[in-house]
């Protein structure tokens, strides 16, 4: 068992989503935290309550500069590999996509590898799978991304195991399935089912379902998905391997929707059915019984108190829900 607490970590994507939640977790337990981060998709407004903090420092630059990269992972002996570009950017910019996801990746193994880390968490996705071909989807499905996203995942994961088996760098590749939460994205091409879908609602506004709604996702409340990357860095025996972070639990995106409008309450709020989107995988049912039965790790939150949560922060929201939606792109790719 490694114990972070008094470690000097770096968390790249710090500032985006999931990142902030690590950051918030890693603060807490008595870390020092570096983030890396080009605002691209992130925003300083998630972190903005640790600026005061003297163990917490920010970094603005990219994962695909050579000096960034160099400076970011000075002294550092826990990275935790976040940012990314995302699923929808992918359809649009392929290539700046692979460029950030990928070759960004083997930037930082190889500056990792100089900085001789004690620990290397790459997080990668379960978009690397594609859609399931049996259920539930344990580590030893077949990996078949749909998209560059899902494929440029899977590259930077071949990179982090390659510095593993070539190199000894102590990595571990998680694939967290679909997370969900306070600050995650409802605008742009960043937008995300569950965000968009409330602020949409809150607004009075149907929310949109790609296709027939039928496809089905494994959602995991962000502190859970934030709390198993900390628990995958900590426990030595995840070195080398690849580990699914996910529910065990899938609800179609339909039903999805339907709960949305039920929970936010507002009656002008409908469903409505348009177009499936290219590249969206039918079904994402996770097993994550092995990084269970490995790590000290369990969701602890339920999807309903999770959907409150959310539900809360967009309604609470400083902008306001209707200058939220100004930036709620609808169809977002
Ligand atoms: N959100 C999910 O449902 C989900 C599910 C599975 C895996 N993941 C993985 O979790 C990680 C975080 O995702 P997220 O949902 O928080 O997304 P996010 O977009 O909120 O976070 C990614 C961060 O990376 C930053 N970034 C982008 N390009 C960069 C670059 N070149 N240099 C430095 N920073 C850059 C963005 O500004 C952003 O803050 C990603 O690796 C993603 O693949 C997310």
């Amino acid at each position: 068992m490694i114990r972070l607490n008094h470690r000097h970590c770096l968390v790249t994507g710090g500032a985006g989503f999931i990142g902030s939640h690590l950051v918030d977790r890693l603060l807490a337990n008595g870390c020092k935290v570096r983030v890396l981060d080009n605002l691209s998709n992130g925003k300083t407004a998630n972190l903005a309550h640790h600026f005061a903090n003297p163990n917490f420092e920010f970094s603005q630059g990219s994962i695909t500069d050579p000096c960034d990269v160099e400076e970011a992972t000075q002294d550092i002996q826990v990275v935790f590999h976040l940012a990314c570009l995302g699923v929808r950017h992918s359809l649009a910019h392929p290539f700046e996509n692979h460029r950030v996801n990928a070759e960004g990746t083997l930037l930082l193994l190889a500056a990792a590898r100089r900085a001789k880390v004690l620990r290397f968490v790459h997080c990668s996705s379960s978009e690397v799978y594609g859609s399931a071909q049996h259920v539930p989807m344990a580590e030893t499905h077949p990996t078949h991304p749909c998209t560059v996203y899902g494929a440029s995942k899977l590259a930077g994961e071949a990179y982090a195991r390659a510095y593993h088996l070539t190199y000894g760098l102590p990595t571990v590749i998680v694939r967290p399935f679909n997370t969900y939460g306070p600050r995650s994205h409802h605008e742009g091409d960043a937008g995300e089912m569950i965000p968009k879908s409330i602020v949409r609602a809150l607004n009075g506004k149907e929310i949109l379902v790609f296709g027939d709604g039928l496809q089905t996702r494994d959602f995991t409340f962000v502190e859970d998905t934030a709390a198993g990357l900390v628990a995958a860095a900590e426990c030595e025996a995840t070195t080398g391997l690849t580990l699914n972070i996910g529910c065990n639990f899938e609800i179609s995106i339909k039903d999805l929707a339907e709960k949305l409008v039920a929970m936010v309450g507002n009656a002008a709020a409908t469903v409505r059915f348009t177009p499936a989107r290219p590249g969206d995988v039918s079904r994402l049912y996770a097993d994550p019984s092995a990084f269970m039965g490995m790590c000290d790790w369990r969701p602890a939150t339920a999807f309903e108190a999770g959907l409150e949560k959310t539900i809360a922060y967009f309604r609470e929201h400083p902008s306001g829900p209707a200058s939220l939606l100004q930036s709620e792109a609808g169809r977002n790719w």
